[in-house]
């Protein structure tokens, strides 16, 4: 409290703006209107906010050294409230801010209605997101990291692993399960870079544009940014309290990513069906069914491919808030922190249990390698072998096809065909043919950047870590 200064009246009960008005809010408009029940998660950002702008008003001659003293315990004491979870939220106030401020009033009187000079709700709120997101960012970065460090770990021993690649979901070529396993690591690796770079317009400061034209105190934005950790300042005020785009930004990432993720779940989801067998996940990431008592179901894989569709939803429900409306504020945008919260919440989740997950898969080198086997994978290696030997590609293509068929006609690999056999599809063909059609020969030759030979995914690998 102001020992010097006796304390005003408040405004007429209820609403901190309810001066103008003659009668109070109907009790649905104060339901329909009221975003506390979700936004007070941004209660320790918006104090954050609260003290630094407190802080920047004092510095430049706007609040006394008394009332700053009186702002810091006052939030200090609101703080801990909220954490103690003794803080008596409340509809009357609307939202996080409001409730923050009318406590803090509470609490010290005077110097709590003078927290709010030079500044509004459009911009506070602006900040507040742009400081939750900056930390969600952060976390969510660290848990990319972790789920390609997964990536590696599993890709690693398996370089030499034979499987086959699909194309269309019919067997292609053979490649390196440690190779496949990098194609995710890709995959996130941009998502990591995107995500980076989408902190870069985070993380700039709102705040000063007031309620959306600025304002006529002299307000010093660069220190606030500074003490917030901001880049910068927003450079146009309307622009500042009005646009989300950071947050649809932000929302475009999460879809990608989950998209990234639900692609390995339905590869898990296959590969763990007995008729492949590939891999089998451990029991603490699958459950059995309340039935069939020989079922083992990849629920968390499924759930992982499943909560994508939220993820879409939530980028579609921002698109369309922002959609058409005029500059600068409008309520509409209230409406986007609950698809924010829930991306950051269901992202943070999925990509913990992506990389547990990963961790946990036990893979089955063998059902890789005959799947391989059977599907005639290394069809494109024998055609490859008859170009090397003179002849064009296009017929060299023709003469294994033809010798494909034969081979499903004998219901044999093309490796257990005769040199006889094999010779009336092309007189080229000699006994150092065999070497070309096993698996391991097939990968082996693949040998570039990018390729699937053994030895350039040990190399990506490296390369890959280097990057971490
Ligand atoms: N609860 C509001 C929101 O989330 C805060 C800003 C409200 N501003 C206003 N002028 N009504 O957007």
């Amino acid at each position: 409290m102001d020992p010097k200064q006796p304390d005003f009246p408040s405004p007429a009960a209820g609403k901190l703006w309810s001066g103008r008005f003659s009668e109070p809010v109907s009790e649905w408009v104060k339901r329909y209107t009221a975003s506390v029940d979700f936004d007070r998660r941004l209660a320790e950002f918006d104090i954050q906010g609260s003290l630094a702008h407190a802080r920047m008003l004092h510095a430049v001659g706007i609040l006394n050294a008394a009332d700053l003293a009186a702002i810091e315990t006052g939030l200090a004491r609101v703080l801990e409230e909220i954490r103690g979870g003794t803080f008596p939220w409340s509809l009357d106030w609307e939202d996080v801010h409001l409730n923050i401020e009318q406590r803090l009033t509470d609490l010290v009187g005077n110097a709590g209605k003078r927290l709010h000079t030079g500044r509004s709700r459009n911009d506070q709120v602006a900040t507040d997101i742009r400081l939750y997101l900056r930390a969600a960012a952060d976390e969510l970065l660290a848990l990319l990291k972790d789920a390609r460090l997964a990536l590696l770990e599993v890709a690693e021993p398996h370089a030499d692993t034979v499987m086959p690649g699909y194309t269309h979901l019919q067997v292609a070529q053979p490649v390196s399960f440690g190779h496949h396993l990098m194609a995710y690591f890709e995959m996130l690796d941009r998502d990591a870079a995107r995500l980076a770079d989408c902190r870069k317009r985070i993380n700039r400061l709102p705040l000063g544009a007031a309620a959306l034209a600025g304002t006529g105190f002299p307000i010093d934005r660069e220190r606030v940014a500074r003490e917030l950790g901001f880049d910068g300042v927003c450079e146009n005020s309307l622009d500042a309290v009005s646009d989300r785009d950071f947050a649809i930004e932000f929302c475009a990432w999460a879809a990608l990513l989950m998209i990234h993720l639900s692609r390995f779940s339905e590869e898990l989801i296959l590969w763990m069906n007995p008729r492949f067998g590939f891999v089998d996940l451990a029991d603490r990431f699958c459950t059995g069914s309340s039935i069939m008592p020989q079922k083992k179901n990849p629920d968390v894989a499924e759930l992982l491919r499943g909560k994508t569709g939220r993820i879409n939803g939530h980028l579609m429900a921002l698109l369309t808030l922002m959609k058409g409306q005029p500059l600068a504020y409008n309520k509409d945008n209230q409406e986007d922190k609950e698809p924010l919260f829930d991306t950051v919440d269901t992202l943070t989740v999925s990509l913990r249990i992506f990389a547990d997950m990963l961790r946990g898969i036990i893979v089955r080198p063998a059902a890789m390698a005959q799947a391989a086997q059977e599907g005639y994978a290394t069809a494109t290696d024998l055609a490859d072998y008859l170009v090397k030997k003179g002849l064009p590609f296009r017929d060299a293509h023709e003469a294994v096809a033809r010798a494909v068929r034969r081979a499903v006609e004998q219901g044999c690999d093309l490796s257990a065909l005769s040199l006889a056999a094999l010779r009336e599809f092309s007189p080229l063909v000699g006994e150092d043919v065999y070497a070309v059609l096993t698996l391991e020969g097939s990968l082996a030759s693949r040998n570039h950047i990018g390729g699937t030979a053994p030895e350039q995914v040990r190399k990506a690998i490296t390369r890959a870590r280097a990057r971490l």
